[in-house]
């Protein structure tokens, strides 16, 4: 039998993170740049590039969802908020994929699940921006807790698939990543019953991702802040010695 291949969604926010703590809107030059590191995630063997447009815009600009739509090759979940504008953006760019997602203001990152249950009535803003991505060609997935009458909203605004919330699961420890890792499995258990896709994402590591693995529903990881801090201390030496010969050369 051949093993199952979950798909690896890489989140480059964090680069572009990095560029806005320096370079304010993204200058073009400024870097770090963040088509460069999509290409290298690629390289890593990502299966998709995920990319969240705040609509205040504190990392991610329209030109790095223009950039990241434009590599070849390369599959695009644009994470998002059902503000108008930005819907709006997503329809004229067309990515593979949309994660719906809460956002706030104050937020360090997107931190509880969308709250599809409240909103499951006729007519609901969140119901519109659904079938108005749908029906541009786009794959939309809630962002939701493994909770099930999430679930249960989400098939029936019209979702495709859900991004299981997996960030309580991850900073629980002991018999609380137990139960945290139970609630997953039922979440994704039943999302699979209703005839919905299955991701996850959030707080994903190395020493945290075994156990989701064996979870058989889920089809995609989406990994983001893990990753550029592993990149970090893989690459920083090498940039050290990069700029560390240039010196000596320049000075030879
Ligand atoms: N999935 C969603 C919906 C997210 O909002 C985030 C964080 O931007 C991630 C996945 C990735 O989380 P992390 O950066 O903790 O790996």
């Amino acid at each position: 039998m051949t093993p199952r291949r979950i798909r690896l969604g890489v989140n480059i926010d964090h680069i572009a993170t990095l560029r806005e703590a320096r370079y304010r809107g993204g200058l073009p030059g400024a870097e770090p740049d963040v088509a460069q590191a999509a290409r290298a995630a690629l390289r890593g063997g990502a299966d998709s590039l995920t990319a969240h447009l705040r609509e205040d815009r504190r990392h991610i600009q329209d030109e790095d969802v223009r950039a990241l739509r434009g590599l070849a090759d390369a599959r695009l979940n644009l994470e998002m908020s059902i503000a108008p504008q930005i819907v709006a953006i997503a329809c004229a760019v067309r990515p593979d994929q949309a994660t719906l997602v809460p956002e706030r203001r104050q937020e360090l990152t997107t931190e509880g699940g969308l709250d599809a249950a409240t909103a499951l009535f006729a007519g609901s803003p969140l119901e519109r921006a659904i079938h108005r991505l749908r029906d541009s060609g786009i794959l939309v997935s809630l962002f939701i807790d493994p909770v099930e009458i999430q679930i249960i909203a989400a098939s029936a605004l019209g979702a495709v698939a859900v991004e299981l919330h997996t960030g309580a699961y991850a900073g629980a420890s002991g018999a609380q990543s137990e139960a945290r890792l139970a609630d997953l499995r039922g979440a994704a258990a039943r999302a699979q019953e209703l005839g919905l896709r299955v991701f996850a994402g959030h707080g994903l590591r190395e020493s945290n991702v075994g156990p989701l693995c064996r979870l058989a529903p889920i089809e995609e990881f989406n990994i983001g802040h893990s990753l550029v801090a592993a990149a970090v201390f893989h690459g920083l030496e090498r940039a050290v010695r990069g700029m560390r010969e240039r010196i000596d050369r320049e000075t030879r």
